[in-house]
This record gives C-alpha cells, sequence and structure tokens, in this order.
C-alpha cells in the first residue's frame, strides 16, 4: 500500500487490477483507513485519468451485489448535488405516472447541499433502506422506488465517501464520478439522467470541470452498458424557494398538486422527466403526458403511493407542517438582488434542520435581478430566529440589475457535447 500511495503522490497512474485490491483490502479490513485517507488526498492532487476512474468504479461496483434492472426500461436520475433541489422528489413520481418507471438510489446529504434521502426522512414512517429485492418488487409494483444503496449494493462508496468527507477530499472529478457511477450501476436502471450543478452552491462551480465531470458520468456509465444523458444546471442560487427537509417535501407536494410552481424549479423539472421519458423509451408526446399526469393528480396520487409503500403513516401529511416560529427577512435597502448565497443558505437549512426539526428551514422570496424597495421579504426563516442577520447577509443587493444567467448550460450525450452555452 505504500509503494501504491507514494506512486499516486508522485503522479502515476495506477493499475486496475490494484484499484481492485486496495478496494476489496479496505473492505475486508486489510487495509487501514490511514492508508486509504494517504491515498486519497493523492488522488485529490494529482487527479485520476479515465482508465483509473473506470477500474475504481468497476471497484467499488464488485464490492456488492448489482440489481438485475428492476424493469427492462426503467430509469435512474441523478444529481450531484445542490440547494433547494426537489427536483427527485417530484421528477421520480411524475415520470412513473407517464408509465416510465424509475429506480432511484440515492445519498444523504453532503455538506450544505441536501440530499433526498433526509427529505424523505421528514414523512413519518418513511424507510430509505430497502433490501435489493424489495426495491425492485415496489419499482415494478409501485412504478417507483427511492432507496439508499444500503450495505449490499456498492458499500465501498460509503467506507469511501466518509473518508473523503473527514479529509476535505469530496471535490475531486474522478472520485466523485466514480462514487456517482457505482451506485448507479449496483442500482440495476439501464438508463440514467444526470442533472450536473454548475455555479457557487455546487460541487464544481466552475462551468469546466461541470462539464468534465459531465462528460465522465456519461462516458463511465457507457462502459458499463448503461445510456446516459447528462445536463449542466444552474446552483448559481437555490433552485427552489424552499431549502430544507420538511419544507422541500411541502413544496414538492404543493408542485405536484398543481398548486404552486417554482418558475426555475419548474424550469429543470420539465427538462430532466421529459429526458427521464425519452431515455426510458417512452415513444408520445413526452411534454403532454407530462401536464396531463400532473393536472389529473396522477403524479401526486403516485408520490403517495410510493411513500404509502416505504411505511410513511397515512396522516403524514396532515402531520407535516412548516416550524410555527416563522421571521420574515426583509431588504434594507432598495435596489436589484445581485447574488443569494446557495452555501450560506445551505448550511443555515441544515442546521436549522438539526435543531428545530423537519419543518424548519427556509423559503426564499426572490430571484436573483428582483427589483426590491427596503422592507421587503427577501425569505422566510422557519425555527431558529437568531439565525436572521445570517440569512440577510446572504442577499446581496446592488443598485445594477446582474446579467442573467441561463438555467441550462449544455447537454450532452454519450460523450456528445449537443449544445454549449458560454456564458459563464
Ligand atoms: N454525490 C455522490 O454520490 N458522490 C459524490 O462523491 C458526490 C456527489
Amino acid at each position: 500500500m505504500r509503494r501504491a500511495i507514494a506512486r499516486k503522490r508522485d503522479g502515476e497512474s495506477l493499475e486496475p487490477a490494484l484499484w481492485s485490491e486496495i478496494v476489496a483490502g479496505h473492505g475486508a479490513g486489510h487495509v487501514a483507513d490511514a492508508e486509504v485517507a494517504a491515498l486519497l488526498m493523492a488522488c485529490f492532487v494529482r487527479g485520476l485519468d479515465g482508465a483509473e476512474t473506470e477500474a475504481l468504479t468497476r471497484a467499488m461496483v464488485e464490492s456488492g451485489e448489482t440489481n438485475a434492472p428492476p424493469a427492462p426500461n426503467c430509469v435512474d436520475k441523478h444529481s450531484t448535488g445542490g440547494v433547494g433541489d426537489a427536483v427527485s422528489l417530484i421528477v421520480v413520481p411524475l415520470v412513473a405516472a407517464c408509465g416510465v418507471r424509475v429506480a432511484k438510489l440515492s445519498g444523504g446529504a453532503l455538506g450544505h447541499t441536501g440530499g433526498t434521502l433526509d427529505k424523505l426522512r421528514a414523512v413519518e414512517g418513511v424507510d430509505v433502506h430497502l433490501a435489493p429485492e424489495r426495491f425492485a418488487a415496489q419499482v415494478r409494483d409501485v412504478g417507483c422506488a427511492i432507496a439508499a444503496p444500503g450495505p449490499r449494493l456498492a458499500p465501498a462508496d460509503a467506507r469511501l465517501y466518509a473518508l473523503r468527507d473527514r479529509t476535505a477530499t469530496v471535490a475531486s472529478l474522478g472520485l466523485v464520478a466514480a462514487s456517482i457511477v457505482s451506485k448507479k450501476i449496483a442500482g440495476g436502471a439501464p438508463a440514467i439522467v444526470f442533472d450536473v450543478k454548475v455555479g457557487g452552491g455546487a460541487l464544481f462551480a466552475d462551468l469546466a470541470q461541470a462539464r468534465a465531470l459531465a462528460e465522465s458520468l456519461v462516458r463511465l456509465s457507457a462502459a458499463f452498458g448503461r445510456h446516459a444523458y447528462a445536463f449542466g444546471s444552474d446552483m448559481e442560487e437555490p433552485l427552489g424557494g424552499a431549502v430544507g427537509t420538511g419544507l422541500e417535501i411541502l413544496e414538492a407536494c404543493a408542485y405536484l398538486r398543481g398548486e404552486r410552481r417554482d418558475s426555475r424549479l419548474a424550469g429543470v423539472c420539465e427538462r430532466i422527466a421529459a429526458e427521464m421519458l425519452r431515455v426510458g423509451g417512452f415513444a408520445g408526446d413526452a411534454r403532454r403526458a407530462l401536464e396531463t399526469a400532473l393536472a389529473g393528480g396522477e403524479a401526486f396520487a403516485r408520490f403517495e403511493r410510493m411513500l404509502a409503500a416505504q411505511g410513511a403513516r397515512a396522516d403524514w401529511a396532515a402531520r407535516l407542517a412548516p416550524h410555527r416560529t416563522a421571521t420574515s427577512v426583509a431588504a434594507a435597502r432598495s435596489g436589484y438582488v445581485c447574488g443569494i448565497d446557495a452555501v450560506a443558505l445551505g448550511e443555515i437549512a441544515r442546521e436549522l434542520c438539526e435543531r428545530d426539526g423537519s419543518g424548519a428551514g427556509l423559503r426564499v422570496a426572490v430571484r436573483t435581478g428582483d427589483a426590491v424597495a427596503p422592507g421587503r421579504t427577501l425569505a422566510t426563516v422557519f425555527g431558529d430566529r437568531a439565525c436572521a442577520p445570517r440569512v440577510a447577509a446572504a442577499f446581496s443587493i446592488g443598485d445594477e440589475p446582474p446579467p442573467e444567467r441561463p438555467l441550462i448550460y449544455f447537454e450532452m450525450e454519450a460523450g456528445e457535447l449537443r449544445s454549449t452555452l458560454e456564458t459563464r
């Protein structure tokens, strides 16, 4: 192990058999955490080439079982992590309601970004630890499931991720790609849609790096025989209005019931859902099917069925409400919203949920570019109002409107860049 660490430290590329030996040895307890931590830091500093990333992914997949496809054309979806990103909660039941099954393996919260599993846990009774057989049966019977990989699917990812988190080696392109794709391959879905976040609130703020990650995700998936599509979406500010576990569930419910749709959240959901239908082999008019599923109540009904199948209490919706202490954070001056610090808001919402429960968090009331007058509500804090000054500091207000940003920066399939907006 010492020699492998030294080779990687010096910028060499390690052979596939060595990656397999290291990952298997760590799982078996023959390779110590300290040795893997040193190797991860060498990977972070030196980077992994394409062959190494593929070898590491394969070793991580082989650390556990691989599900057979739960249904022939089912799809999975993955976001690289954002703030106010309730997309999975919306598109998974929505796409299932249109007839394409969704088998989604998810992760927990990473740093300031919210995790879909943590949001689902805000629904009383919901179990995200489904054994692979139960996961596949639910995908077939209900049409969709969202679950943790658990100890049987790519368990090396959980082990390596915990070490990366402790050693500040998360944001490494090769390590991120291997982590994400290993879970997706083990989950068994034949087609995958990746939402790669770009901007200050994302793992990679830089457009070129986000695009390189998307390319790697698509290429790696293809190497394992999966059809993958990826696009880059904006994460310079929170995506939806709600930031916090229960508040994002409530936002997803309002969306699926047609009561309230944030325009940026809708822009990403519509795009992802349409691509999930396409890669899942849906032959009809995707846009029309999605509108019908929302308007007819089938999408929300599917969400309820998915939660019920995963153990939600029958009265979960009545028991989930915003925290009763609500504090409005107002603009101190007039001008234009020039920036909203997604990292700060994500961290504050996480602290609020940890301290005050799943009804705590934030609702963002303005968007970058909005004109504001003194006293206009920028956000509402649910839970401990002591954090209101930190929330206020996350909004910068200037005299001129900032340049507009696109919501979608690029898209690619099978490694081909289809379109790119060079606006960052
Ligand atoms: N999401 C993952 O699943 N893994 C990473 O390393 C980063 C984001």
